[in-house]
């Protein structure tokens, strides 16, 4: 036999040297949910090991991370029900907790690099992630002016990346224009690119309480069945201003994050979603798969399949690990 593709196998030495990917801390980004209050730090039942935190807490969190080498962090704020309303008035509303924690994040931690989300769903009465019509509809055109007004917010409280996670048309091109408009023209815009109507978003909404109230997300988040149709999404945001494309959820769409890899110079994000995470979790507690072996491989098949970025839930979890030599790097 001329080819023996075990040899480049045979040692530690030799897989490091024809090993064609390597995740670094780099790549991931920790995903937090902030509650009011304070000294609150309340585990999200769907997705143990992870908590609603109070600002102090969310403090302690990043600082946590920031030593284990995690510097990037996106924050969902979940807002009390007395507080929301038809049009996500709170979400732009001046010192609300949301651009509040952001700030004093962002005054402790210079360093720390900090995403937001800007959809209407946290503060919206409807739970829908655009403005919805006396008929039931989500009205694009109705709710691109709000979520220009959250994002120009959020910048001003000192955001770095802005993550619009709503999936109405256009409104890349509207918060880009708002954001330098306003004078930020170096807030980033992450645009969540190819998002899919998931059902592993459940945990999530558990976390937020933001469930929509009636229907579902299927007229404006993707259909599962679609591939073909990220590109249209991927070449609208590009030219709209995005500087990332991110794909979500990451492990059922490693597809698409490929094709998108594939067809565009911007970087590629994906967003490893709550339901995945908590699969995960689900089998480790039952003793049916290794935590610390099976972590590391899906973050690494996220990264292989082209993803620059990864926002995960285990992005601590896995700098703990690289902290105690536990993953092949
Ligand atoms: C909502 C939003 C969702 C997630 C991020 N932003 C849920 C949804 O669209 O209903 C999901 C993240 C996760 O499941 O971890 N704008």
């Amino acid at each position: 036999m001329l080819h023996r593709p075990r040899r480049n196998r045979k040692s530690k030495a030799v897989r490091g040297h024809v090993r064609e990917h390597r995740l670094h801390l780099d790549h991931l980004m920790q995903p937090l949910f902030l509650v009011g209050g304070s000294g609150v730090k309340d585990e999200v039942a769907s997705l143990p090991g992870n908590f609603r935190l109070s600002q102090d807490n969310i403090l302690r969190e990043v600082e946590s991370c920031l030593k284990l080498g995690i510097n990037s962090f996106v924050i969902f704020p979940a807002i009390a029900e007395a507080l929301k309303d038809k049009t996500a008035t709170y979400s732009y509303a001046e010192g609300n907790m949301y651009v509040q924690c952001l700030r004093a994040v962002k005054e402790r931690f210079p360093e720390a690099c900090l995403m937001t989300d800007v959809a209407m769903d946290p503060y919206s009465s409807d739970g829908h992630d655009g403005y919805v019509n006396e008929s039931g509809e989500i009205e694009n055109d109705r709710t691109l002016p709000i979520l220009c007004k959250m994002a120009v917010a959020q910048a001003q409280a000192g955001a770095d990346i802005i993550g619009p996670s709503d999936m109405m048309d256009g409104r890349v091109g509207e918060i880009r224009m708002a954001l330098d408009a306003a004078g930020y023209s170096n807030v980033s815009i992450m645009s969540y690119t190819a998002k899919y109507a998931s059902a592993f978003y459940g945990p999530f909404r558990d976390a937020l309480d933001s469930a929509p109230k009636a229907g579902d997300k299927k007229t404006y988040q993707m259909d599962p069945a679609n591939q073909r149709e990220a590109l249209i999404e991927a070449e609208l945001d590009a030219a709209e201003g995005a500087d990332y494309l991110m794909v979500k959820p990451a492990l059922p769409y490693l597809d698409v994050i490929h094709l998108l890899h594939q067809t565009h110079d911007l970087p590629i994000a994906a967003y490893n979603v709550s339901g995945e995470c908590a699969m995960l979790i689900a089998a480790a507690r039952n003793g049916w798969l290794d935590f610390e072996k099976a972590m590391p491989e899906m973050l690494l098949s996220i990264h292989r399949a082209g993803a620059q970025v990864i926002l995960t839930y285990f992005a601590k979890a896995y700098a703990e690990l690289v902290q105690n030599n536990h993953v092949n790097r």
